[in-house]
């Protein structure tokens, strides 16, 4: 296990974001909120840096990371860019989405963060307390969602500390997240863009700029060169039941839109039936649904349907993996 470190709790005002550029210049391991979820950031250039992100987390794997970057020309300097790169980026960012690239001649990302890959994974997060922490860092900062290896993904400062208090240097609180799932990842590398992982943008607006793309279903699980797309991730410890039309006795429920009656324990993702708050609300759901359940003894968490658009494939895509048996995670 790493050596333990003193977790500081940073505001967001300015000698907060002075204080974690700081920490992360020197090395050390700061999570910072994006507007998809929380991230545990590192010097992408730092190998020593990088490797105790993976240690943190308690990886399995040396996953590739996503790098991100203050804004689009600081992005574009680790990757060889294309006409296709440059119009998605024109759309998208600062925001939800990443993309992957052949790397940069020049490019200064360790091939740690890069998990050794020709490629590289590149990313400008919306929100300026993000944007402003890394201006001031002035280096690509590595960044996988700030939680233990196969849990669920923070949304806020607090749920980082409940996985990583005492595993890494601070958190930065810029409040919770806006979006709520993880961005939409792109690769560009090769003849056709590839969805490898549904997220913060969706699918219908991806399509409009840059034509068609497969089915997340067709490639998610398929691609050799998309490590880190465990079948099972997001993990709460009670079991996960979807697309579930009625509710045991025995479980908890995280609804969508109109309630399933018989449910003593109810977390609705969006009475109203709202994708896009339903993405927000997701994770923190999850967790209140496993921790609260599991103290009134239940055993499984039913979910109601979530549509087929918009966001509602990236909370599919994340129900699914949370559904997956820990048996095969
Ligand atoms: O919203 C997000 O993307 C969050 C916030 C913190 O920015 N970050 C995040 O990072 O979700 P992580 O490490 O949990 O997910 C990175 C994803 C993985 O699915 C990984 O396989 C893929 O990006 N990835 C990274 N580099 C890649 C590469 N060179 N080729 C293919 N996939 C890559
Ligand atoms: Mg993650």
């Amino acid at each position: 296990p790493p050596s333990p470190r003193t977790t500081e709790r940073l505001l967001a005002d300015d000698a907060g974001i002075a204080r974690a550029a700081n920490l992360l210049r020197a090395g050390g391991l700061v999570a910072f909120g994006t507007e998809t979820v929380y991230g545990l950031g590192a010097d992408a250039t730092n190998d020593t840096a990088v490797a105790g992100v993976f240690s943190a987390k308690g990886r399995p794997q040396f996953n590739p990371l996503i790098s991100h970057f203050p804004d689009t020309d600081a992005a574009f300097a680790q990757v060889q860019a294309t006409a296709l790169a440059r119009q998605l980026a024109d759309a998208f960012w600062p925001g939800p989405l990443t993309l992957v690239l052949p790397r940069a001649p020049g490019s200064t990302v360790s091939d740690l963060a890069a998990a050794g890959l020709p490629t590289l994974a590149i990313r400008v997060p919306a929100g300026p307390v993000t944007r402003s922490l890394l201006a001031r860092v002035g280096r690509p900062v590595a960044a996988p969602s700030a939680n233990p290896s196969g849990k669920v993904s923070p949304s806020e400062a607090d749920h980082v500390l409940a996985g990583l208090a005492g595993r890494i240097d601070a958190v930065l609180d810029s409040g919770p997240c806006a979006v709520g799932v993880e961005s939409t990842v792109v690769d560009l590398s090769r003849d056709v863009p590839v969805l490898l992982r549904p997220g913060g943008v969706s699918l219908e607006r991806l399509r409009a700029v840059c034509g068609p793309l497969a089915h997340p279903d067709d490639h998610v699980h398929k691609l050799p060169t998309a490590p880190g797309q465990l079948a099972s991730h997001y993990a709460p410890d009670l079991p996960v039941r979807l697309d579930a039309h009625a509710v045991h006795p025995h479980e908890a429920l995280l609804a969508f839109g109109d309630e399933l009656s018989g449910a003593g324990l109810v977390w609705n993702l969006s009475p109203e039936g709202s994708l896009d708050e339903a993405a927000a609300r997701l994770f923190a759901g999850l967790r209140f649904l496993d921790s609260e359940g599991r103290r009134r003894g239940l055993t499984a968490i039913a979910a109601q349907p979530i549509p087929r658009h918009g966001l509602g494939l990236a909370i599919r895509d994340r129900l699914r993996r949370a559904a997956t048996p820990a048996s095969t995670r």
